[in-house]
């Protein structure tokens, strides 16, 4: 295996558990946990659920530019040399990092604050926030992924 193949990985599997995880958990987890349980349990259950997520993105924010940047100088010879899809990633990236930290450091603080005080309704306010926001990143992230596969060479 070359060098390259595996730093290649690396940025493919980061690129999964963020994108992968946000689908996972707007898609699946949002609907179900509405159907199963009640409000204040609901807000439990994602104060437990989101915290344990964000380690794993916090992984993937790490892994994305140390090895997106391995991959421009060994397979493009440096940034300007780079072609445009790799330069949108790079821009959808520092995008996808800012609604990531808004989330992480507001949306979630203001979450735990409300469930810890038994405040329901400010922590449904709390997690509404996240949820336009993680769609938004949803998007995104889908965004990156498809046009990082096509590699449109405009
Ligand atoms: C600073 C941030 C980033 C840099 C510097 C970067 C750089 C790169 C480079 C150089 C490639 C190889 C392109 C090629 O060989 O044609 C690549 C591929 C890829 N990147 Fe990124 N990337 C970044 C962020 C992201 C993000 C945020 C995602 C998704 C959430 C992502 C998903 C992918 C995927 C799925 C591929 C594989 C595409 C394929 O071969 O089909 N990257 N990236």
């Amino acid at each position: 295996m070359s060098p390259v193949a595996f730093v290649y990985a690396l940025h493919v599997l980061a690129a999964i558990v963020w994108v992968g995880g946000m689908f996972f958990a707007w898609m699946i987890l949002r609907p179900a946990v509405i159907a199963a349980l009640e409000g204040p349990a609901r807000l439990k259950l994602w104060l437990q659920v989101l915290p344990r997520f964000f380690v794993w993105v916090w992984c993937a924010v790490i892994m994305l530019p140390v090895t997106g940047i391995g991959m421009i100088n060994i397979n493009f010879s440096g940034f300007q040399t780079a072609p445009r899809y790799v330069q949108v990633m790079m821009g959808l990236y520092v995008v996808m990092v800012a609604l990531f930290l808004r989330v992480s450091t507001l949306n979630l603080p203001q979450l735990r604050k409300a469930v810890l005080a038994e405040q329901w309704a400010e922590g449904a306010a709390a997690l509404g926030g996240m949820r336009r926001l993680v769609g938004i990143n949803l998007m995104v992230g889908v965004a990156v992924v498809a046009i990082a596969a096509i590699r449109p060479m405009f």
